[in-house]
């Protein structure tokens, strides 16, 4: 049903106001308590908790294995309605130390070919100090609690590179205190240099000061993730897991969006990234070793190719661009086919039928 309304009316709008109007409709269900909790029951499949030794990086138990990317709700407004979805987990912007209002637009192009988007969205949002507030709010209530929220961090485009370490600290000031876990996004290709922090030598200042911020302003261990683009060397990819394991981060998220197309400006996202997303997922597990986590995304678009991430050594799975072209129903079918395939291959491994 959304597929037919997406393909013959959906895709004829312009996307970011369509984006707009779909994050309001999902905020409002996730505030209307009564629609939430029908939400919650019917269409909102989980899956089950996460039983992955890994994930004990945690503070609390992850209730399924499909979280939502960043970029979606940058400025944490429909948390509720995205947990009544069927995400388990959602991660909130990038959100950057000053509120930012991004590129002129157009910054937002549907490729329906391929399923898939391409954005230079160039981090608009409200700032962490609005993000953090919004946050303080959804915590205040017992569902706002029980959601598992990441936070992912930006520089602000005016802060210069080398003023990036306390630009991070400054948002992580804000935002820390009410976030599971905390995402340093260095891998945008929509903030110009950006990219180059993904170098170990100007990430490692930027990590410690992030984790260190967290601890002093939280009290507490809070996970911090660095986010990579599709698009490095595999010596790079490397470089950043060895820097993972010796400053004891909880883990990496990859991919971003891919510049590695000729499409036009921005970054690529949905199925034609998935091969990339599966082959990084697969070097980054080989170097990080057993314990740091994996969260994956980069084209899941079914059960079957978010099956291949988690076989490449991912633990966890994030989507943005199918959720986009499928439609609200889309995180609890993925779900349930994923619970379903899981159930019969450990049936299979029993000898069951
Ligand atoms: C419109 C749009 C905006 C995005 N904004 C962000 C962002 O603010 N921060 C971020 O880390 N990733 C952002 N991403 C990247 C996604 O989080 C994700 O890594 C990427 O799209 C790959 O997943 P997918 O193929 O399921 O879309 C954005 C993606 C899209 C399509």
């Amino acid at each position: 049903m959304y597929r037919l309304l997406y393909d013959h009316a959906l895709v004829h709008t312009d996307p970011e106001a369509a984006h707009h109007a779909a994050v309001e409709a999902i905020a409002l269900a996730g505030r209307t308590e009564p629609v939430r909790r029908a939400l919650k029951g019917t269409v909102g499949h989980l899956g089950g908790p996460v039983r992955n030794p890994r994930l004990l990086a945690f503070p609390r138990e992850i209730p399924g294995v499909l979280g939502l990317c960043a970029g979606m709700d940058k400025n944490a407004e429909a948390v509720l309605g995205m947990d009544a979805l069927g995400f388990g987990f959602i991660e909130v912007g990038t959100v950057t130390a000053h509120p930012q209002p991004g590129n002129p637009r157009p910054r937002l192009w549907r490729h329906p070919d391929m399923r898939a988007l391409r954005n230079q969205m160039g981090f608009n949002n409200d700032g962490a100090a609005v993000v953090a507030r919004r946050l303080r709010e959804l915590r205040r209530s017992s569902a706002g609690r029980a959601v598992v929220v990441g936070v992912n961090l930006g520089k602000t485009r005016t802060t210069p590179l080398d003023g990036a370490v306390e630009d991070y600290r400054a948002s992580t000031h804000e935002v820390a205190r009410w976030a599971d876990y905390l995402v340093v996004n260095v891998s945008s290709p929509n903030t110009p240099g950006l990219r180059e922090l993904q170098q170990v030598d100007a990430l490692r200042p930027i990590v410690r000061a992030v984790r260190d911020e967290a601890r002093r302003v939280s009290g507490r261990e809070v996970p911090v993730f660095v986010k990579l683009a599709p698009d490095l060397e595999a010596g790079d990819i490397s470089a950043v897991a060895a820097m993972v394991g010796e400053e004891d981060l909880a883990g990496v998220v990859a991919v971003n969006t891919t510049i590695a197309h000729d499409l036009g400006p921005g970054g690529l996202s949905g199925p034609p990234l998935h091969d990339r997303a599966r082959e990084v997922v697969r070097l980054l597990r080989r170097d990080l070793g057993t314990r740091p986590v994996l969260i994956a995304s980069g084209g899941i678009t079914d059960a079957a190719s978010g099956q291949a991430l988690l076989d490449a050594g991912a633990d966890l799975l994030q989507a943005y661009t199918a959720f986009v072209y499928e439609g609200p129903l889309w995180p609890g079918r993925v779900n349930r086919d994923l619970a379903r395939a899981s159930a019969v291959g450990s049936a299979g491994a029993r000898g069951g039928g």
